[in-house]
């Protein structure tokens, strides 16, 4: 017989960074309950590490920028992949919704004539990240978390959802444990929203910390749901690598939208060579023009060091492998360099970027502001995710909601930096919208109580063992091996093998067994976070192995072209009956007549 804590609500919030917090925001101003679920403590979210600021087509610094600008870059960006309506939604709304966060007490840096003050980041037209120093992602956090509580929304700090609970089709809440104490709680709700980030733990290096594990992607999988786009994960160029506890530590693309450039240990800046045709009408071949446009001159052409993310991380691994990389296995990305241009940089840089500043200052020993960091790439932030409705953001399952990283479809391919924070805040807010209007519209469903009796008694199993493999020994098994089989560079061979390694932990993983109880164990936390990890690990796996060529996130050195008949269709991941994933293509809807124009248009 279970014995767990119950706990009511109309909607029920799992995840509480940026998309969590907004959804449980707009739910509870529907006039619904929400109760919020933190994997650790408030205000401890991935969202802090999008550093350098929300992109917004608010035009403060160049009033040639609007949302159809926006909803192009996003899809140049996204290789054509992505959900066009949620593009559009997202061009459109985002500057409300900065404006919004700005009325909610949101501090942020200034133009001189007193707007939101946007700085340029990779792939995008124009000036569009309104941001506060590089700890834009922290402040949005403060804020909304500041108005969540106002809101008086329901916070269950440190707490793990292992399982989905459902009537029939739909998802009616959820069950769960307390970190601290191990004791289990039930959540009944009428309608669920998944908010709970991304998969970056599955990897060896990573600028996500312990709690991303890829928990709402594997829920909403093994609930029945259908994830989409798995193969694109994205590895942001600039990561810390020295010394080797900060290894994957996210340096702000910031950095380079401030004016820092990327050189190989010969001191080359290698990015000038490496251009593609795309983007050769937007990028400059020399320093004095790049530098102009960091500077703001609208006529100038932008440094190739500000290309998107997938591509700088490709340049940077390509000269590590080719022998021109830094002691430490990476290259050098300097802001120090700017000495040359203006009197005043070192104060500069500290304005600009206070937190690099102390990061690599306390952490590395470093004084960026005169001398350049030791970076390489690290796993950040996927694409895919639970696929959804573009407007409501439900999933495919009646009840069940997504947003933010673990939901799918605005970035395709490939993101722009900055598109994460407007992301969450326009899907966020939607999710919330619509799972409130989800929850007065239908009555509770029923719990069923057998579901919750196995799932404790599954979370109970590494207690019972005698033996048995370590949870960490797996855990770090998996990492290495994606990192290794599954990361920036891929090919057919080592994806078949990492595949039968998969096969191989999952099989690890059912044996795993802990010691102690269930108080304060990290050892347990482990063992339940496998299962998410390994589903997580073995969609992207499956996908990236479909995908026969290369876009956006996503290179295969067998295939290194883009493939136009690849470029119709997303890939959609499902359980079958028996339990096995499946993988489809789906073709993508053909775009809106006046959404192909504006497309044109900015040809
Ligand atoms: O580089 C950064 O500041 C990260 C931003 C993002 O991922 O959106």
């Amino acid at each position: 017989m279970s014995s767990y804590d119950t706990y009511k609500y109309d909607v029920l919030v799992i995840g509480a960074g940026g998309a969590g917090l907004r959804a449980a925001i707009e739910a509870s101003s529907q006039g619904v309950t929400v109760g919020l679920i933190c994997k650790s403590l408030l205000g401890k979210a991935h969202t802090v590490m999008a550093e350098g600021g929300i992109a917004a087509a608010m035009a403060n610094v160049d009033d040639r920028d609007n949302w159809k600008v926006h909803f192009t870059d996003t899809l140049r960006g996204g290789q054509y992949l992505n959900n066009w309506q949620m593009a559009e939604i997202h061009a459109k709304e985002a500057p409300v919704c900065v404006r919004e966060l700005e009325a909610w007490g949101a501090l942020f840096d200034r133009t001189e004539d007193g707007k939101i003050l946007q700085r340029n980041f990779g792939g995008h037209k124009y000036p569009r990240l309104a941001h506060v120093g590089d700890r834009t992602g922290l402040e949005m956090i403060r804020t909304l978390q500041d108005h969540c509580i106002y809101q008086g929304v329901e916070v269950h700090m440190e707490c793990t959802i292992i399982t989905l609970l459902k009537d029939g089709d739909r998802v009616v809440g959820a069950f769960g444990y307390e970190r601290e104490r191990g004791r289990f709680k039930t959540f009944h709700a009428k309608a669920v929203i998944l908010a709970t980030g991304g998969v970056g733990r599955s990897f060896k290096i990573s600028s996500n910390s312990w709690e991303y594990t890829g928990d709402g992607h594997a829920l909403a999988y093994e609930a029945g749901a259908e994830l989409i786009d798995m193969e694109f994960l994205q590895f942001h160029p600039t990561g810390m690598i020295w010394p080797p506890s900060v290894r994957g530590i996210l340096v702000t693309e910031g950095v380079r939208g401030e004016g820092g450039i990327l050189l190989n240990k010969n001191g080359e800046r290698f990015m000038f060579n490496s251009i593609p045709d795309a983007y050769k009408n937007q990028t400059s071949d020399n320093e004095e023009e790049g530098w102009r446009y960091i500077q703001g001159d609208k006529d100038a052409k932008r440094p190739p060091e500000l290309l998107t993310r997938d591509h700088v991380a490709r340049c940077i691994v390509r000269e590590i492998k080719e022998g021109r990389g830094s002691p430490h296995g990476g290259v050098y990305l300097d802001i120090s360099w700017i000495k040359k241009k203006i009197s005043n940089s070192e104060e500069h840089i500290r304005k600009k970027l206070p937190g690099m500043f102390h990061m690599f200052k306390k952490l590395a020993d470093i004084d960026i502001t005169k001398v350049p960091m030791e970076i390489g790439p690290t796993t950040h932030y996927m694409m895919g995710g639970i696929r959804v409705h573009a407007e409501t953001q439900m999933s495919t399952l009646p009840g069940l909601f997504a947003a933010g990283e673990c939901g799918a479809g605005l970035h395709g391919a490939n993101r722009l930096g900055g598109n994460s924070l407007s992301d969450l805040l326009v899907f966020g807010k939607r999710a919330g919208e619509y799972a409130a209007k989800f929850a007065k519209e239908n009555k509770a469903g029923a719990i069923d109580e057998k579901q919750i009796n196995e799932t404790e008694k599954y979370a109970l199993q590494p207690f019972e063992r005698e033996n048995g493999d370590s949870p960490f020994d797996v855990q770090f098994a998996l990492q290495d091996m994606m990192q290794q089989w599954v990361g920036i560079v891929r090919n057919e061979e080592e994806m078949l093998r990492a595949k039968e390694h998969l096969r191989l932990l999952r099989k690890r993983s059912a044996n795993v067994f802990v010691n102690g109880n269930r108080e304060f164990n990290p050892g347990w936390h482990t063992a339940l976070d496998l299962r998410n990890m390994l589903i997580a690990s073995e969609a992207i796996t499956m996908a990236a192995l479909e995908r026969k060529e290369s876009r956006g996130a996503h290179f295969r050195e067998d295939y290194p072209d883009k493939d136009p008949n690849c470029g119709k269709y997303n890939l959609v991941i499902k359980q079958n009956a028996s339990g096995e994933m499946t993988i489809r293509q789906e073709p993508i809807p053909e775009i809106r007549e006046d959404l192909k124009k504006i497309i044109e248009e900015m040809k």
